[in-house]
Formats: structure tokens, sequence, C-alpha cells
């Protein structure tokens, strides 16, 4: 095990509050409570307000005499204009809630912010250009995968500039509260699951080998890992029947989230941007898929860190075996876990690429998401990102 150094500075963000376990959602009565909360908007999607998961999260904050007023236009990979659309709906509410996967989380934090700050959303965009605080602020998850509920970042689809994903950080879209209860995990069907407890592994990976990674984000990291390498595959496999693996599965995707949060990623969620826009893939398939193939470039760069994924990941070390040998096993576990949950690993599942449609991944990755390439442990130029997506396209 290599660990960072322990004599350095290290800052470290999180929500102020997090509720974790069974019951947690319970947390949201006395929080508006507490606050003197009269009125909320929800933030969540169609289907999630249909289904009825967010009933419970929508009960507990009725329980506290205040008046509910739901937002449910969220959809996956969401657009800047949903935001504005949840924003204009907060008015004078004095509390914003975001129930669901990462898309409604992020959305109820840039709404948060347009309804303290007003617009334009576009100058919101990019590193601390939100002007301060918002108004009160929980989230909700109902997946096991983003870690949205415990980071400061939000990722929308810009409708005026092709769909291209932008980030928005600032440590003002921290939550006040974020409730998680993997009690609301139940109805995540098998295909949720995988993709969104891939995007947990993904942030766990990467920030275990992240260059800004620290002691903290990698105690973090580690536990996450062995949590998803342990879970995941009954989780998509038995889902609701198994409560001990949805609830360590929300506890992995929680630690991922606040590890990443402190250490930033990798190249994989670059490269992930240009391919969920062209395949219209989903952010945690996008990942699953790309995982291994940037994992295996980047095992030269640090052969003990992948030996401890691999580790992490339950492979046992050979007598004799390198530290090389067994790092590479690191790659093979992902892909075997890949292949388990039923996510393909190759890309050549998802379109017919070519080489020049990758030189156009590269050149949208750098532009939009040249802070993850920064990150990642071993560098990367335009050749490099193309040369991992020909990987990718050819597969195992
Ligand atoms: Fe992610």
């Amino acid at each position: 095990m290599t660990l960072g150094s322990l004599a350095d500075t290290h800052t470290i963000r999180s929500p102020a509050h997090v509720e974790y376990g069974s019951g947690a959602v319970d947390a949201l009565e006395s929080f508006a409570r507490d606050r003197g909360i009269d009125s909320v908007l929800v933030v969540t999607d169609d289907h999630l307000a249909a289904s009825g998961v967010i009933d419970t999260p929508v009960a507990r904050l009725e329980a506290a005499g205040v008046d509910v007023v739901v937002y449910d236009g969220v959809a996956p990979e969401p657009k800047l204009a949903m935001a504005e659309a949840a924003a204009e709906q907060v008015g004078d509410r004095d509390l914003v809630v975001g129930v669901g996967g990462g898309s409604s989380m992020d959305t109820a934090k840039l709404a948060a912010a347009l309804a303290a700050h007003g617009g334009p959303v576009r100058d919101m965009l990019g590193m601390d250009n939100v002007p301060g605080e918002t108004g009160p602020l929980a989230l909700v998850p109902t997946t096991a995968g983003t870690g949205s509920e415990v980071t400061h970042v939000g990722v929308f689809a810009d409708e005026r500039d092709g769909g291209v994903k932008k980030v928005v950080f600032s440590p003002f879209l921290f939550a006040d509260l974020a409730a998680v209860d993997p009690d609301l995990t139940e109805t995540m069907p098998p295909g949720v699951a995988a993709a969104t407890g891939l995007d947990a592994l993904t942030h766990a990976i990467e920030s275990y080998v992240s260059v800004l990674r620290t002691p903290y984000t990698d105690t973090l990291a580690r536990r996450a890992v062995e949590l998803v390498a342990e879970n995941l595959r009954p989780a998509v496999a038995q889902g609701p029947e198994n409560d001990e693996v949805r609830a360590n599965m929300s506890l992995a995707a929680t630690l991922a989230g606040q590890a990443f949060v402190n250490s930033g990623l990798g190249a994989v969620h670059a490269l992930t941007y240009p391919l969920g826009m062209e395949c219209g893939l989903g952010h945690g398939l996008a990942n699953g898929v790309l995982l291994p193939h940037v994992m295996r470039y980047n095992v030269p760069a640090e052969v003990d860190r992948f030996a401890d994924l691999a580790d992490l990941l339950g492979e046992q070390r050979r007598p004799g075996e390198s530290d090389r040998a067994f790092a590479d096993r690191s790659v093979e576990a992902v892909f075997d876990l890949l292949a388990d949950v039923n996510v393909p690993t190759s890309i050549a599942e998802y379109g017919d690429f070519d080489r020049e449609t990758f030189a156009d991944f590269a050149d949208v990755a750098f532009e939009h998401s040249e802070h993850n390439i920064d990150r990642n442990p071993r560098r990367m130029d335009r050749e490099d990102v193309i040369g991992v997506f020909e990987a990718a396209d050819e597969g195992r």
C-alpha cells in the first residue's frame, strides 16, 4: 500500500451534514423544522415522481409542516434550460431539495444558485463563478453512483453549443444536507444499478491515482473500490432482494464522491464526454466501458497503485508474480466486472467509429475537460487520447 505524504496540509471539502443509512431521509424533517422552512421546491424527474420514489422525501417534508411543490422536468444528461426552468419555480421558496440521480441533484444545485443570484446561467459555468451562498439546499440520491450529493459540481449539456457538456464548480454548491438513504434505491432497474455503480468505481479509481490525491482521499477511495468489487454484482443481480448490498453500494458511491471532490478525477471522465455525446450514452455506462482501457494506459505510470487496486478489486497475488503483472490484473478485474454486470468492454458496441471521429473526440475532451486530463497520472496528448479510443474500440 502506498499512501501519500501525511506531512502536507490538505483541504477537505464536504457538505455541511451527511446523514447515511436506512431511514436517513427522515433527516429532511428535522432539517426543515430546525431552519424554520415553510416552503420547498423538490427537483426531480417525471419517472421518480410517477413511480412514487419521491413520496417518502415529500412526506417527511410535509410532516415538518412545509408546503411542497415538485418540479419534475429533469431528464438524464440534463440541459442548462432545465436548471433555468427549475430556478423559475423556486421563486421565494426557502429550500431546494434535489431527489434522484446525478441529473436531478446537479439541476437542484444550479437552480438554487440561479434563484439566489439570477442569471444568465452561462455566467456560472466553469470554476468559482457562482457569486455567493445559495439558499438552503438538500440532496437525496435515489441511485448509488454519482456521488453528486457530496460534491460541489454539476454537469450540464449546453443546448446552445451542440449539447456539449459544461461543468459548474463552486464551493457554494455544496449541500447543507445530504441524506443518503439506501432504501430509496430499491426500485432502481438493474441497468441503472450497473451504470451508476460503475460511475462510483470510476470515481474511486481515478481518485486513487489522481495527481492531486491525498491520504484523506486515498482512505475513502480504497474502501469505495472494495465495496463496489464486493457488492456491485449482487446489487445488479438481486436488487431489491438484498438490502445489505444496496446499502454498501450507497456507501461506496458517497465515499467515492467525497474522495474525488477532494482529489479530482482523470482521463476517463474527460473521454466520457465526447463518447457520451456522440452515442447518446449515459455518463455511468460511458465511464464503465472506457475505465479498463484508460487504466491499461495508466498502469506504467503508477505500478504500485494499480497493484493496490488489483488487491482491492479482489485479485490474489500469485507466488513470484511481479508488481507489474499484478498491477495489470487490476485491468482484467474491471473487464471481468463489466462482463458480469452486462456492460460491453468495447465501444464498438455503441457505434461505427474511425480515426477521424476519435480525433474529433480528442479535441472535445481537451476543449471541455482538460482539467480531468491534467489530473491523470500518465501525461496524455491528443495522439494518446486517440490511441486510448482505438484500444477501447478494439475491446478487451
Ligand atoms: Fe462520474
